[in-house]
């Protein structure tokens, strides 16, 4: 080597040195931190997350003002426009809905207030928003239909009681924003496909549109908790939310002649709900450690459901089967002997 090269490899070196000691003071001397590198690619979790954040962003963007709007649609088509024994039998599905507003209202403020994820609760929070704005302007229909209000269907009332009643979060989020608030979906837009009466169909598509929100709520965060259970957990969790759905189906059941009364096919709430149902049971897979999804559910895309669904409801004008007629006096039966 020789001395002019020796004198600049001195120079380099000298240089670097100095560098390095004085790079080992200031705020900067320890970096890159290393505990920002990852085990896992975040990309998928983000993606749920910012999702689950947008519920409440969204729903800031899409609030209605229930009194204004019914005052509006009641001005608009000259108040309710349909003849008294049909009100009667729209009272019954309306006054269950609007029981639902309120169980939903107090389920929501308790997952505001005890869920851990933050941007769960948030969405949560801007849930108790809507289901008071849906209880308030259902309970407004209700009265301004000017029949007296039924009874709470016995089903309904013992589903809607054991949801209320657990403290189990798992089993709120998954029967209350999975199950209920998918099926509340389905009946809001069927009643409002079938044009039953105009100042209900103005109404229910700004609440169908909220529904979808909660059961993003659902759908974005329950997987999270379900993946921490424990198999066991996980089946007698499944357990209970179709117990759950049992008891909400039975309801729909014993409205079937209110829906055909008021020009509305129950088989094809049937179908919507079961179609909107299985969808969500195919987002959670299965129950770990089987092949069974975490809630029984009809495929409407299968060949045999339309036979099946037959079997349990005929088609209008056809005589009821022998199974028919015995889920209906099974059902009818309970209604009259369960504690409720
Ligand atoms: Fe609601
Ligand atoms: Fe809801």
């Amino acid at each position: 080597m020789s001395r002019s090269a020796a004198a600049i490899a001195g120079k380099v070196i000298s240089r670097m040195v100095r560098t390095s000691f004085a790079t080992r003071i200031g705020s900067f001397r320890s970096w890159p931190d290393e505990a920002l590198l990852l085990s896992e690619p975040l990309a998928m979790a983000e993606e749920r997350t910012s999702r689950l954040r947008r519920i409440y962003a969204n729903c800031l963007r899409d609030a209605w003002d229930g009194p204004t709007l019914f005052r509006e649609a009641m001005n608009r088509h000259g108040g309710i426009q349909l003849d008294p024994e049909k009100r009667v039998h729209l009272s019954y599905p309306i006054s269950m809905l609007m029981w639902g507003e309120l169980a939903a209202w107090i389920v929501s403020a308790e997952l505001a207030e005890r869920l851990e994820d933050p941007d769960a609760r948030m969405a949560a929070s801007s849930q108790v928003f809507d289901e008071a704005r849906h209880f308030y302007t259902l309970r407004d229909y209700l009265a301004a239909l000017h029949v007296p209000a039924p009874k709470l269907d016995t089903y309904f009332a013992i589903g809607a009681r054991r949801l209320l009643m657990t403290k189990d979060l798992n089993l709120k989020l998954f029967a209350m924003q999975i199950l209920a608030e998918g099926t509340a979906q389905a009946i809001f837009r069927f009643l409002a496909d079938a044009k039953i009466e105009p100042v209900l169909t103005d109404l229910l598509p700004y609440i169908e549109k909220d529904e979808a929100r909660h059961v993003g709520l659902g759908v974005l965060h329950l997987p999270d908790r379900l993946a921490k259970l424990e198999p066991k957990e996980c089946r007698a969790l499944a357990s209970e939310v179709g117990c759950i759905g049992d008891l909400f189906g039975a309801t729909q059941i014993r409205y079937i002649e209110h829906y055909r009364a008021l020009g509305a096919e129950p088989r094809e709430l049937f179908r919507a709900a079961d179609k909107m149902l299985h969808e969500l049971a195919s987002k959670l897979g299965n129950i770990p450690g089987t092949d069974e999804p975490y809630f029984r559910t009809a495929d409407p895309s299968s060949p045999d459901y339309d036979r099946n669904l037959s079997l349990v409801i005929p088609r209008p004008g056809d005589p009821p089967g022998r199974l028919a007629r015995a889920v209906r006096r099974l059902v009818d039966f309970g209604a009259r002997a369960l504690p409720a």
